[in-house]
């Protein structure tokens, strides 16, 4: 999609219910792992070569953003290049509000130019947004940090290896551990993190500075271990799968009734996505990069909790709400990373659906048809459950403020197109 189809558009998209999926899709490169990758590329003088970057919002207002502090940044299809020779340290608000990912080029301008400064995110519609273990973390490494006027400024003339426990009272932090990765690497020293994030994505970028030079052990655990180095250099990687698009495509072939392939995906990235569907009732064959769901008996209910990896993803919360609305009996669901993401709930009871929120907990009682409805698109992933229920409901579903959607899933219309979906996107 060009630059401007990324422009909040109006558009709309209207999905006709009743339709049986039926096919392959082929899953894209993941967002939540290109965006800190790219963001890396400032840590070297040298070109650094990104394949599989996704075609998104989120990833145009990264390179927007990159190519705002300086860097030369070429894009070709789902190829990137970047040169970060000669660079700023401040990034500019009017972008950096848009998405708060990224707050994850503070890492790297730190472990590089020794300072940042980036506007502080602000929250968002899935709940409040804070980075105080992410500055906690620099801070432990040496820096000062300072909030001046919605900006914070790090300033680390010497980043010393420390000792750092980044778990919060949510967990662990992604972009948290990303952070302080990017920002150890170059630092004098060892440098241990704790409680770190295990998600795929943080190994996806352990793996692409290790390419670039860092010596890093332990990603994938709750203890990385980081060996500061003099230099890193460029180098060529291919991200990996989008585990949450697989997730959402998973869904759509459940609410559908269909039997649907994914390809190019990793099935030891969606265990915890994976077991729920089949002890709710879906046949699910697992294959070394593609992965299969058909109908397997009635949908039963479910009893959910999200965590952070190999927990069940926040990320897929509001998805696996959209099915169970739909399933026999009665479903309970708790968001213990982002309790107030919830935005999808009102939505999908204005398609019919009947839940009932208490707290983080949403209590779903199923029902046997929801019914197409204007609803209101919010945070990418609610988003992305309208447009399930929509599959699911009789009639048709209008989802305004697609931009939202745009922002995480590449084509999603045209990819559920292809497989038996009829999607309509209306131009504003
Ligand atoms: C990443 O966000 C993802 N985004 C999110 O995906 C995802 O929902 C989230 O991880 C959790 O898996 C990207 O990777 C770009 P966190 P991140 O720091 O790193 C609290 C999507 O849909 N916290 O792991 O920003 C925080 O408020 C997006 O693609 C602090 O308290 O999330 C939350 O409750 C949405 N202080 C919890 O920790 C901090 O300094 C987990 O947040 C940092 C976080």
């Amino acid at each position: 999609m060009s630059n401007d189809s990324f422009s909040q558009n109006m558009d709309k998209i209207l999905v006709h219910g009743g339709h049986t999926l039926e096919g392959t899709v082929r899953i894209s490169g993941s967002k939540n792992s290109a965006l800190p990758i790219l963001a890396a590329s400032l840590l070297t003088r040298d070109s650094c070569t990104i394949h599989r970057v996704p075609d998104l919002s989120d990833i145009h207002y990264m390179l927007t953003i990159l190519s705002e502090l300086g860097c030369d940044v070429e894009r070709a299809s789902g190829t990137v290049k970047i040169n970060a020779d000669s660079i700023t340290t401040a990034a500019p608000y009017d972008i950096v509000r848009k998405m708060r990912a990224s707050v994850c080029i503070l890492g790297p301008l730190i472990g590089r130019e020794k300072e940042a400064t980036v506007s502080l995110p602000g929250g968002c519609v899935i709940g409040d947004r804070p980075i105080d273990l992410h500055l906690r973390g620099f801070e432990a490494l040496g820096a000062a940090v300072r909030v001046v006027q919605g900006n914070v400024k790090v300033l680390a003339p010497q980043l010393r290896g420390a000792t750092i426990n980044m778990r919060g009272r949510f967990g662990s932090t992604v972009l948290g551990t990303d952070n302080l990765m990017m920002a150890a690497v170059l630092a004098d020293g060892t440098t241990i993190i704790d409680g770190a994030a295990e998600e795929p994505e943080v190994v996806d970028l352990a793996n692409f500075l290790q390419k670039m030079g860092a010596k890093i052990e332990g990603a994938g655990s709750s203890r990385i271990i980081i060996e500061g180095v003099k230099k890193l250099h460029g180098c060529e990687h291919t991200v990996i799968p989008d585990r949450i698009e697989a997730g959402t495509f998973l869904i759509a072939g459940a609410i559908s009734g269909g039997n649907l392939l994914l390809k190019r995906v990793d099935p030891s990235h969606l265990g915890a996505v994976i077991e729920p569907l089949i002890k709710s009732g879906y046949h699910i064959e697992s294959g070394t990069d593609t992965l299969r769901i058909s109908p397997n008996g009635n949908r039963k209910s479910m009893k959910l909790e999200t965590e952070p990896f190999p927990g069940f993803p926040t990320d897929m919360q509001a998805q696996m709400c959209a099915l169970l609305a739909g399933s026999d009996g009665i479903s309970v669901v708790t968001e213990n990373v982002f309790p107030q993401r919830y935005m999808h709930v009102a939505e999908l009871k204005r398609m019919g659906a009947d839940i009932e929120l208490q707290g983080a907990t949403a209590v779903i009682r199923g029902v046997p048809k929801l019914s197409g409805a204007p609803v209101m698109a919010s945070d990418l992933r609610a988003s992305a459950a309208l447009v399930l229920a929509g599959l699911q409901a009789d009639g048709i579903t209008e989802i305004n403020r697609v931009y939202h959607i745009d922002r995480g899933y590449e084509s999603i219309d045209e990819k559920l197109n292809e497989v038996g979906a009829h999607i309509e996107r209306v131009k504003a």
